[in-house]
């Protein structure tokens, strides 16, 4: 659907929106008073500068931080995230910038972290390790990962396979949105195209993203809109149709004077 202006309106509702959302560690004043609103069904870029907040409003919208103040809107409803279960229960999956992966586990069990296959039944349930291994293989080989074997233990990957692994966790649990904190810095050519195609088949199958990313090639290819963010608040809103790479770069500097929310 769209409207006048052309417009993605899924839905009547936005499937996020972000009003008034404060967030202070001390003295730093992390967020201070951030609106924006994600799109159902789109690519949404979250950019801004380092220290911009970037990552302190992913970690609020998957219930790793409560705000001090403001409200999130779930499909139009204010919700409470306590945890980062509460997250996923809506079927929000991130893929935080420290990528959460646990080092001394093997790859299969990272990917079914807190979400382990079970067969029989109580009292005789069981871990259904066989299952959840051939299911790994199955996952990684969709995404094109290089990771050469599911039982290898995280520790003694490269960044680049850990971070795929994170990424593909991330895509193979979240049905309602997928937040990606800089899922490509450390990802080489090949991989970085990947994950670009996996964001792609993520939204054909009506799942949303948010991307935070740096490089403003990649947000011209995979975005739909983006949002900057600067010291803390909404700088601007742009779709990615009626702006430009430069535009953006000028927008994440404050070189362009911003013009939403702040
Ligand atoms: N857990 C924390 N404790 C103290 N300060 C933090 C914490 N997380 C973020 N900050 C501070 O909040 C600001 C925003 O950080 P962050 O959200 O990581 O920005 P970005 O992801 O855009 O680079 C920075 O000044 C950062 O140092
Ligand atoms: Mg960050």
């Amino acid at each position: 659907m769209a409207d006048d202006s052309g417009r993605r309106t899924v839905g009547t509702a936005p499937l996020v929106e972000i009003r008034g959302v404060t967030k202070s560690f001390d003295a730093v004043r992390a967020l201070q008073g951030v609106d924006l609103t994600i799109e159902e069904g789109t690519v949404t870029a979250l950019l801004g500068d380092n220290g911009a907040g970037k990552s302190t409003l992913v970690r609020c919208l998957t219930g790793v931080h409560s705000p001090d103040g403001g409200e999130i809107l779930f499909r139009g409803e204010t919700i409470k995230l306590g945890s980062p279960d509460d997250a996923r229960h809506l079927g929000i999956e991130t893929v935080f910038q420290d990528l959460g992966l646990i080092e001394d586990l093997q790859v299969w069990q990272n990917l079914y972290l807190n979400r382990e296959l079970t067969r029989g039944f109580v009292p005789l349930r069981v871990l259904d390790k066989k299952q959840m291994i051939a299911n790994s293989a199955t996952i990684l080989a969709d995404l094109d990962v290089n990771v050469p074997n599911v039982r290898a233990t995280v520790r003694r990957m490269s960044g680049g396979q850990r971070q795929s692994v994170a990424i593909a966790r991330a895509a193979n649990w979240g049905t309602t949105l997928v937040i990606m904190d800089e899922p490509t810095a450390a990802l080489g050519v090949r991989e970085t195209a990947a994950v670009e195609k996996l964001i792609g088949r993520l939204r054909s199958n009506g799942v949303t993203v948010l991307l935070v990313s740096h490089d403003m090639d990649q947000v011209m290819r995979v975005a739909d809109s983006a949002w900057v963010l600067r010291r803390g608040r909404t700088a601007a809103n742009r779709r990615m149709a009626d702006t430009t790479g430069d535009e953006l770069v000028g927008l994440i500097t404050g070189a362009i004077a911003g013009d939403a929310g702040a």
